[in-house]
């Protein structure tokens, strides 16, 4: 298995949301490594409350083929309620920045509402990637340390699939038709769905995958208290 020798912050740096996968399936034992390093997360108390689903091959057809269905006739069921509309600034204006640099490099206008409802259904179609890993919570309190647990997972998922020359990207859409996945993979009703993330081998000279998104100063987000 070949990993990728460079320095943190350049592993940092070069990760970045892959919406566009080649569908070459990832072998087993590579899968198993992300999956041993993602394992090596930090968590409140040691809890380790991640629940993680990788669905592949023909299971992976059949969950998108729901997932698109539930969607197109419009029954949503997320575990977490989530309203972009509800953002107050300065959030609304860095989601504008990310929206119109991702459908500027697909050269979808502004107010095509097609093209970007064609381009939305892709997290369905998980950008074609071979595998999806699907993160449950168990159901107790506010949830709110255990949703960071599984954020914490998520970036450690995330940062070794790109050591390993792979790429995913972390979907709250998936997680917007809990029902539909826990059905499709007979998952306890307990656990409850917060996002997923499609991973593979990225598809770098897709224009999809050819922009960055930017990053507020420092000084927007942390305070120094000396
Ligand atoms: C928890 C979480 C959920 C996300 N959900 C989606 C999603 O459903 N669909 C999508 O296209 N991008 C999703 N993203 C990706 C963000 O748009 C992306 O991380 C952000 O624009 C920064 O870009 P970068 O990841 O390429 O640095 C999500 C990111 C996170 C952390």
């Amino acid at each position: 298995m070949s990993t990728y020798p460079e320095s943190f912050e350049a592993l940092v740096r070069r990760r970045q949301s892959i919406r566009q996968f080649f569908d070459t399936p990832v072998p087993k034992e590579v899968i198993e490594s992300v999956l041993s390093d993602a394992q090596r997360s930090p968590s409140n108390c040691n809890t380790q409350p991640w629940q993680v689903h990788i669905v592949s091959g023909e299971k992976r057809d059949e969950l998108s083929t729901a997932l698109l269905d539930a969607h197109d006739n419009s029954r949503p069921s997320p575990d977490f309620y989530f309203d972009m509309a509800e953002y107050p600034e300065p959030y609304v204006e860095r989601n504008h920045a990310h929206a119109k640099a991702r459908y500027d490099a697909l050269g979808i206008a502004r107010d095509d509402r097609e093209g970007r409802a064609a381009n939305l259904r892709r997290n369905l179609e998980f950008f074609d990637a071979p595998h999806v890993a699907l993160l449950f919570m168990p159901q107790f309190g506010d949830g709110v340390r255990v949703a960071g647990d599984l954020g914490m997972y998520g970036q450690t998922f995330l940062l070794s699939l790109t050591a390993r020359g792979l790429g995913g990207i972390p979907q709250t859409m998936l997680g917007l038709y809990a029902d539909t996945v826990r059905d499709a993979l007979k998952i306890e009703s307990q656990f409850r769905m917060l996002y997923g993330i499609s991973f593979g081998y990225p598809d770098r000279r897709h224009p999809i995958n050819g922009y960055r998104v930017g990053r507020v100063p420092i000084g927007e987000s942390v305070v120094f208290h000396e």
